[in-house]
């Protein structure tokens, strides 16, 4: 049994079809990497794995563990082990990050108390997101996974935006977020991770298993993800628009 299980996933978003039937597996343990034009449903792909509302499963499955979450809130997801940094998460007014970090701690399997490592110390009293830059928010987010300490983590784009020395910090967190340990140190666990990148920088932080390319919607290439990235900076996607 795969980890993760997606059969023939159709997806709507504002009356139009994103994912046009997508199938793909994720085995336990493995780190794959998502690359893909913009535009093409990467992100719309990891939020409807992790079911946040925005879009709408017009048909296929998505199995997690061997249960089928399809139509399983975020909640109970959550729940199960999945764990997501979002490209551009909302806002949220009335509620500190420290009280977010706290009640995701309390449901999940992570610590409180790391905020200095991520450099978010000045940050817990302040509502989640708001004012926060580019960068301040995807560590803010990190800080959120490392509360939650899921079985399965979905990065989307950690590393865009991020300038040269934070990546390092951003890096080095999401290698501690899958192996449990900081670089060079005993791996302490192996959890699985599904990352979008455009650049392949996160890959020099973690070991990527494979990677998927998804193009118009579909998974139009699987394979090594060092051969693709080479291949995507010497030929592009090689497709049109739509
Ligand atoms: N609610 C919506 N209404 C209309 N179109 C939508 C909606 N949500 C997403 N889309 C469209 O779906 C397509 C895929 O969006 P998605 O964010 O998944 O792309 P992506 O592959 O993550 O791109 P990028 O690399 O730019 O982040 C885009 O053309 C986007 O405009
Ligand atoms: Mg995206």
């Amino acid at each position: 049994m795969s980890l993760l299980e997606i059969e023939d996933l159709h997806v709507e978003a504002g009356g139009r079809e994103i994912l046009k039937g997508v199938s793909m597996k994720l085995e336990e343990g493995e780190t794959c990497v998502l690359f893909g034009p913009n535009g093409s449903g990467k992100s719309t792909l990891l939020a409807t794995i992790m079911g946040y509302g925005m879009t709408t499963v017009t048909s296929g499955k998505i199995f997690f563990k061997g249960k089928n979450i399809t139509h399983m809130t975020v909640d109970q997801r959550a729940k199960l082990g999945i764990g997501m940094m979002m490209q551009r998460p909302p806002n949220v007014v009335g509620v500190t990050l420290g009280n977010l970090v706290a009640a995701t701690a309390k449901n999940g399997k992570g610590t409180v108390g790391k905020e200095k490592e991520f450099k978010m110390q000045d940050f817990m009293d302040r509502d989640v997101n708001v004012g926060f830059s580019g960068g301040e928010i995807k560590r803010s987010e990190l800080l959120q996974l490392a509360a939650q300490s899921p079985d399965f983590v979905m990065l989307d784009e950690p590393e865009s935006g991020v300038d040269l020395e934070n990546i390092g910090l951003i890096g080095r967190k999401v290698h501690e977020l899958i192996y449990g340990s900081e670089e060079g140190e005993e791996r302490t666990k192996e959890v699985s991770a599904f990352v979008i990148t455009h650049t392949g920088q996160i890959m020099d932080y973690i070991g990527a298993d494979k990677a998927f390319v998804l193009i118009h919607g579909k998974i139009a290439k699987e394979g090594d993800p060092q051969e693709i990235l080479e291949d995507i900076k010497n030929n592009g996607y090689g497709v049109e628009d739509e």
